[in-house]
């Protein structure tokens, strides 16, 4: 029985409505396995005919994947491009100068609108004040901005000179940014004042200080700041430069540095299973050729759309559907400085309504969190809104429960928008396992099958293959464009986290568990295998909230887990032994606060733990290993059916419990 057939006897799948299907890049199930058939039989020629097709080179390429190096795949190396011109001058060139290219709605509502031809100019103009300072290609450019129009310009300034850019989410600590900074080796930073979310202003610029002061930052000889707010910042002169002082002197036309495939676009951290995050290096080539074609089939999008992503241009899914591939496709795009329950629950669909947004892409958790809010004050349930322009929803960064997305489908796309479920993660660049919307059937909870060309696979701990219906863990079998190239700076690192010798080294682990549909081969993501949390779609190592946890001088030692959350998919819950007494009462709830309060200024607020318990001590074997297993059923509050035979203090589950 084919896919579609034994897909069509489930009761839960929905199949593509006629209309998305005729509009579709890709129409029904037989153009997605032409597609499919395609890569298997020539697979280094499937993906020169895309990139060809999606970018415009300046150089074509004749080496399409060289893996003669060995997990350190290159992909079109020969050929040279340049990034922001394939976002920008080509639209211009074509004729589309006057295509808006951003509709941006500020937190107070504030709406401001950009074409294709004036993004170029800003962008030109910052790229020259870049090269006037001295920023050149290979030099690396921090960026730690909120959503705004500047973030953009600021990333495409950079990919156009060259210079590789790293964002840092406007939510981490200084600590973090300063982290991040030595790590990358930047020369240069770019802030604004303050951050408008939510009504209140938060002082970016003063947090970018604080960072500069630790140490270790003395490289960065300009730090060039958007203002936002006008609020009161501190200046250091020489170093300091307002941005629209720096724009004003410039040209509003600048050459674009043209660069190999290759060249790393872009650095971005994220979180492993060690206390460090690690730097995911990504290249132009095979990065921006992947968001571009993703647009157009995952989202079928178009120059017609108003797209919108509600991601932060801080992840993943602001780098490659936000900065990259709605520009690389010449799109109209919705960019929001504010957040989703500001200054009610029904912010989104009210901006839905008023861009008249055809495709919406967003998390689960806001989902989840906007169902409740919207069950209890009808004022701000989707119903009451103008929604009649969406033809597509999408979703990412965690599971989404069947209910949601249930929900999601009815109430926000009327029953006749495909809901997209997309899994894919920051080091592979842009999607690769999602529904096709004018092709596969969609059962809700499953992300479904791979994109073309992308050869995902379920194996036990030795990389042999699962049968479908039994669990396994995630792998993607052959190299891909827009995956990572390194991890910065360490090599090793990049081998043994994702090609381990375990799997026999030539598979790429996700550090996702999987399961495939016995009948459909559908895939189902179970979540993590590894020591990494979602908390709201955010991924956090619970090594890193470890490590800011016993930095503080009150404590010995912490373990720290997750716990199921309806709304925000994971909780962080920390088991703590203070170097002092264990505390109890008011003590512990002021102790718990202070280390609370202590991690949001280690990391960031996303990181604070929930919950946290103390112990005066940690349940461990023998050996002295944490049993982690346990301490998650103990933070689930469920009963302990695991073997505590090796554990060496039995009597600590009663005090953790
Ligand atoms: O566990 C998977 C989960 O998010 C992880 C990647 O996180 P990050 O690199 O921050 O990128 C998020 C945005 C792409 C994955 O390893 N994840 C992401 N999308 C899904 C998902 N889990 C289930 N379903 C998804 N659609």
């Amino acid at each position: 029985m084919s896919t579609t057939e034994s897909i069509l006897e489930e009761p839960q799948a929905f199949l593509p409505h006629a209309s998305v299907a005729a509009y579709a890049a890709i129409s029904g199930m037989d153009a997605y396995r032409a597609l499919v058939a395609e890569a298997e039989r020539d697979y280094p020629a499937f993906w020169a005919r895309l990139a060809r097709e999606t970018l415009q080179w300046k150089t074509p390429f004749s080496s399409v994947l060289d893996e003669s190096r060995a997990p350190f795949y290159e992909w079109f190396r020969d050929g040279t491009l340049n990034a922001s011109y394939n976002c920008l001058d080509r639209h211009v060139e074509a004729g589309n100068g006057d295509h808006v290219a951003v509709i941006f709605e500020a937190d107070d509502g504030t709406v401001t609108q950009v074409t294709y031809r004036a993004l170029l100019e800003r962008v030109c103009r910052f790229a020259n004040a870049l090269r006037t300072r001295g920023i050149k290609k290979g030099d690396r450019v921090v960026i730690y901005m909120p959503m705004s129009i500047e973030g953009i310009v600021a990333m495409q300034a950079c990919a156009r000179i060259g210079a590789t850019h790293s964002v840092v989410f406007g939510g981490f600590s200084s600590k973090s940014l300063n982290e991040r900074i030595v790590n990358v080796g930047a020369v240069a930073l770019v802030t604004c004042d303050e951050q408008m979310r939510g009504g209140k202003a938060l002082p970016l610029k003063n947090i970018a200080d604080e960072a500069l002061a630790m140490g270790g930052c003395e490289a960065v000889k300009s730090v060039i700041v958007y203002r936002r707010t006008g609020g009161k910042v501190a200046w250091h002169e020489g170093r300091d430069l307002w941005m629209h002082e720096l724009t004003q002197a410039e040209e509003g036309t600048c050459e674009p540095e043209w660069v190999n495939a290759e060249h790393p676009l872009f650095i971005l951290y994220t979180s492993g299973s060690t206390g460090v995050p690690k730097g995911v290096q990504h290249s132009t080539g095979g990065f921006l050729m992947w968001a571009a074609q993703t647009m157009k089939w995952t989202f079928d999008a178009k120059r017609s759309d108003v797209f919108w992503c509600t991601a932060d241009i801080g992840w993943i899914t602001g780098h490659s559907y936000i900065a990259y591939g709605p520009t690389a496709i010449g799109a109209t795009q919705v960019v929001f400085e504010g957040v989703p329950t500001w200054p009610n629950a029904g912010r989104f669909w009210q901006m839905i309504a008023k861009h008249r947004v055809t495709v919406f892409y967003t998390a689960p958790t806001a989902i989840r969190s906007l169902i409740k809010l919207a069950e209890s004050d009808p004022k701000v349930h989707p119903d009451r809104f103008d929604l009649t322009t969406l033809r597509l929803l999408g979703t990412v960064g965690e599971p989404i429960n069947p209910a949601a997305w249930t929900w999601f489908y009815e109430h926000v796309g009327h029953s006749h928008c495909p809901v997209i479920d997309t899994w894919w993660q920051t080091e592979t660049g842009g999607h690769m396992i999602a529904p096709m919307p004018g092709a596969t059937p969609l059962v809700p909870g499953s992300c479904t099958l791979p994109l073309p060309g992308i050869m995902a696979a379920v194996v036990d701990e030795t990389g042999r293959d699962v049968p479908n219906g039994q669990g396994g863990i995630l792998v993607i079998k052959r190299p891909w464009p827009s995956m990572l190239r390194n991890v910065w700076g360490d090599p090793d690192r990049y081998t043994k986290s994702y090609f381990p010798e375990e799997l026999g080294g030539k598979l790429y682990l996700a550090g996702d568990g999987a399961v495939r549909d016995e009948d459909t081969g559908y895939f189902t993501i179970t979540g993590r295998i590894d020591d990494v949390l979602n908390v709201s779609g955010h991924r956090l190592g619970t090594m890193e909230i470890e490590s800011a946890l016993v930095a503080n001088p009150l404590v010995a030692e912490a373990a720290v887990v997750g716990r199921a959350d309806d709304t925000t998919g994971e909780v962080v819950v920390a088991f703590v032994v203070l170097k002092g007494k264990r505390p109890t009462g008011d003590d512990a709830i002021a102790i718990a606060n202070e280390l609370r309060a202590w991690v949001g200024k280690e990391i960031g607020p996303i990181a604070k733990p929930k919950e946290i318990r103390f112990g005066e001590n940690l349940p461990k074997t023998r050996s002295g290993k944490i049993m982690r297993r346990l301490l998650r059923s103990l933070a689930a509050g469920e009963e302990i059916t695991q073997d505590v035979s090796t554990l060496e203090n039995p009597a600590i589950l009663d005090q953790l419990g």
